[in-house]
């Protein structure tokens, strides 16, 4: 996808479809007038008769009047326009790719001056845009043999402003990078894990390093053994893949310091081990590498942006399964920290694989940590599908994160970790933790084990088993993977990169 700044003049585009937002009250935009003059004199009427409409997000096609260099116009209601934020306008432009995508369309002129209001200039347009267009966009390829792959994507988006060009390039640079790292985090999801194996996503991993030249590192078995990672190595002893911890390093600085720490759970698979699901609640369990695929995707963002913060991401990679070499419920293990742990449910295997993530993003050089997973059901009872729960022992870092997480529009609740709950952690006869003191609260015990291997490091833990796959079509996407949290983590390095943090 790519842009081009051109000046208002209506007449002269060449793009197969022009977008026009049309708010309440269209006759107050600064150049309506002229595209009335230039579409149909009759436009006012059919505003007025509601043929074509101003109710928030409405989409009206219409074909272009003759002598007009595009195909079809899009209307797209915005309602009052005093009322429009980024967040609104990146779920209208989503709306619209997915109507384009439908259309195969591959070139799209938008007039970016019905989108403005007091708050919002033609920049924060062309950037809603552009992440807007690529979002809403998104469908999975899949494995059909009649495969409905769309051979037309949108490659040229043209911007009818006056504004500043190489500003509006930058703004569009950053929305096209971003919705392309979600998009590829959707996919790592929406993967079978028959096909994305922990070994696949190393793979992955590989690509990405080689293409944004980070430093790669991928521990497997035998590593894993040597440097005692009893914790990951318990979650794979009942499976023929090998696990993989793969570390991605980011360097901005000569020197390796202020370092964040980005971890992700990468479980390709969760039967449950012997605490087994049940058949339906197994169903869908190839997402429950969302958090990695969250990372790998903020990764993805850095590289192409480069903002000057150093980064370590560590992502935990295995699958879950059954067999007589399995680990069970009883099991003491000793994890990488050298801490004990009593294995009482072998589905809460997200908070073993991320307690050594955790310690070797710390050994790494990590000064801040972020761990995301698809860590609990409870999250869910908690909080509904639509929110990322999390938890914190920092409350600057935490200020600082929802100020991204407000900026991304990625909706963030944070829940309380007492010190009772700790306790109830703490509690075992013969370790020093234990994985699953309960059932009640217990999105609080799966990050609060998390927490006790950080330290006094400043960190964040974020819950996105709800949000990480949609049962339905939403406002950024189709049903199934999200991308949540790609780009609120690549926009909170952004901000640490700017700020005193
Ligand atoms: N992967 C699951 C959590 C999950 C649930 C993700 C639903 C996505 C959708 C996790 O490993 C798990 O099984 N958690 C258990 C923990 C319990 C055994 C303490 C849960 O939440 O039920
Ligand atoms: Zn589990
Ligand atoms: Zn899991």
């Amino acid at each position: 996808m790519q842009t081009t700044i051109v000046e208002q003049n209506f007449n002269e585009i060449e793009a197969e479809v022009l977008i026009i937002g049309v708010p309440q009250h269209p006759e107050n935009i600064n150049g309506w007038d002229k595209f009335v003059a230039s579409f149909s004199a009759q436009l006012p009427e059919w505003i007025k008769s509601d043929d074509v409409k101003t109710d928030f997000k409405k989409l009206v096609k219409m074909p272009a009047m003759i002598k007009q260099g595009y195909k079809r116009v899009l209307f797209i209601g915005l309602g009052a326009k005093n009322k429009l934020t980024e967040d609104r306008l990146r779920e209208v432009f989503a709306a619209a790719g997915k109507d384009l995508a439908d259309l195969k369309t591959s070139s799209v002129a938008i007039w970016t001056a019905p989108f403005t209001n007091d708050k919002l200039v033609c920049e924060d347009v062309v950037y809603a845009a552009a992440e807007g267009l690529g979002l809403g966009a998104y469908e999975f390829e899949g494995y059909k043999t009649d495969s409905n792959e769309r051979d037309v994507a949108l490659e040229t988006v043209l911007f009818l402003s006056s504004a500043d060009e190489e500003e509006l390039k930058a703004a569009f640079e950053v929305g096209k990078v971003h919705a392309h790292a979600v998009n590829e985090a959707r996919n790592l999801v929406n993967m079978p894990p028959n096909i994305l194996t922990a070994t696949e996503m190393a793979n992955y991993a590989r690509e990405l390093a080689e293409k944004h030249d980070f430093e790669i590192e991928v521990l497997g078995k035998k590593e894993m053994e040597e440097l005692g990672m009893g914790a990951i190595l318990a979650v794979n002893k009942g499976s023929v893949e090998e696990p993989q911890l793969i570390v991605l390093k980011y360097a901005a600085t000569d020197t390796w310091e202020d370092v964040v720490g980005l971890v992700g759970k990468g479980i390709t698979y969760d039967t449950g081990g012997y605490s087994i699901k049940s058949k339906d609640g197994m169903v869908g369990m190839k997402g429950d590498m969302g958090g990695a695929a969250a990372v790998l995707g903020a990764m993805s963002v850095i590289g192409e942006l480069r903002p000057v913060k150093n980064v370590v991401a560590v992502i935990a990679a295995t699958d879950n399964m059954i067999s007589g070499e399995a680990f069970k419920p009883d099991d003491v293990i000793t994890s990488l920290s050298g801490k004990t742990i009593e294995v009482l449910n072998t589905d809460a295997e997200g908070r073993l694989v991320l307690a050594d993530a955790v310690t070797y993003a710390k050994q790494a050089g990590a000064d801040y940590l972020i761990d995301v997973a698809t860590l609990t059901g409870g999250v869910i009872v908690a909080l509904g599908m639509d929110k990322t729960g999390a938890l914190t022992n920092d409350e600057a870092f935490f200020e600082e994160f929802m100020y991204a997480a407000t900026e991304t529009g990625e909706f963030v609740w944070r829940l309380p970790l007492t010190e009772s709950d700790k306790k109830r952690l703490r509690k075992s006869d013969v370790a020093d933790l234990n994985n699953s003191p309960g059932r009640d609260g217990h999105m609080i015990f799966g990050g609060g084990f998390v927490g006790e291997f950080v330290g006094d490091t400043p960190w964040i833990h974020l819950d996105i088993a709800g949000t990480s796959n949609a049962d339905s079509a939403h406002d950024l996407g189709p049903k199934g993977a999200t991308g949540v949290m790609v780009r609120t983590l690549a926009t909170i390095v952004e901000r640490m990169a700017d700020t005193e943090l």
